[in-house]
């Protein structure tokens, strides 16, 4: 919707002072991937491992959102759409607060990531691909859904009755299958420190 009569009002205190206060290069750790990927887990271990460096983050994950900000949408594919349309604009609010965001978010449909890339500054979004193969997620179902779904008991099920659109050029493409998820967490961490991704 576009906004009319609304002029954007510019403030004294900005974004490069704010991140110069905190002493870090704000950043969107933009985590995709399947159902049970282990998206929110690796972000939370990744939010740990920088905080212990002193730099000040922020987690947006999919189903705490859901419980608020996000409370009123669903899985069909135009809910997904606004769902990361609010995640977007939240987290460019955070990187203008000068924190480091990481969000764990299915966010399966391409145009939808590339939606934030472009919200954010140049080399301020990082899109981090916890690529672990269906079969593996289902295994997994950590909370039951896969085998709903398999029933019919939940529709638009990602993978299985609604698409994801997997990255073709993401900054990290994490494969996961065997190691476990503190081993796979650090080698996260040191892809994004060894492409200078954290800089
Ligand atoms: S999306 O596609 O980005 O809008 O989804 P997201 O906000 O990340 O929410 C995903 C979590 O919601 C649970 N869930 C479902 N996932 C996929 N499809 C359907 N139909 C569905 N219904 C509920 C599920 O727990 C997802 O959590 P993760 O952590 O990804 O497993």
């Amino acid at each position: 919707m576009a906004t009319t009569n609304v002029v954007w009002h510019e403030h004294k205190t900005t974004k490069s002072s704010r991140a110069a206060a905190l002493d870090q290069a704000p950043k969107v750790l933009w985590l995709t991937g399947l159902s049970g990927s282990g998206k929110s887990t690796l972000a939370g271990l990744l939010e740990q491992k920088l905080a212990a460096e002193g730099k000040h983050t922020y987690l947006l994950d999919g189903d705490n959102v859901r419980h608020g900000l996000c409370g009123d949408l669903g899985f069909a594919d135009k809910d997904r759409v606004e769902n990361i349309r609010r995640i977007s604009e939240v987290s460019k609010l955070f990187v203008d607060a000068g924190l480091i965001v990481l969000t764990a978010f299915i966010s399966p449909f391409k145009a939808d990531r590339s939606y934030c890339r472009n919200l954010v500054e140049q080399g301020e979004f990082v899109e981090i691909f916890v690529d672990t193969p269906i079969d593996i997620c289902e295994q997994r179902d950590p909370k039951g859904l896969y085998k709903k779904a398999r029933a019919g008991d939940i529709k638009d099920f990602t993978g299985i009755d609604s698409n994801y659109e997997a990255p073709e050029a993401p900054e990290v493409h994490l494969e996961w299958k065997d190691e476990s998820a503190e081993e796979t967490a650090e080698r996260l961490y040191a892809l994004l420190v060894d492409n200078g991704l954290l800089g």
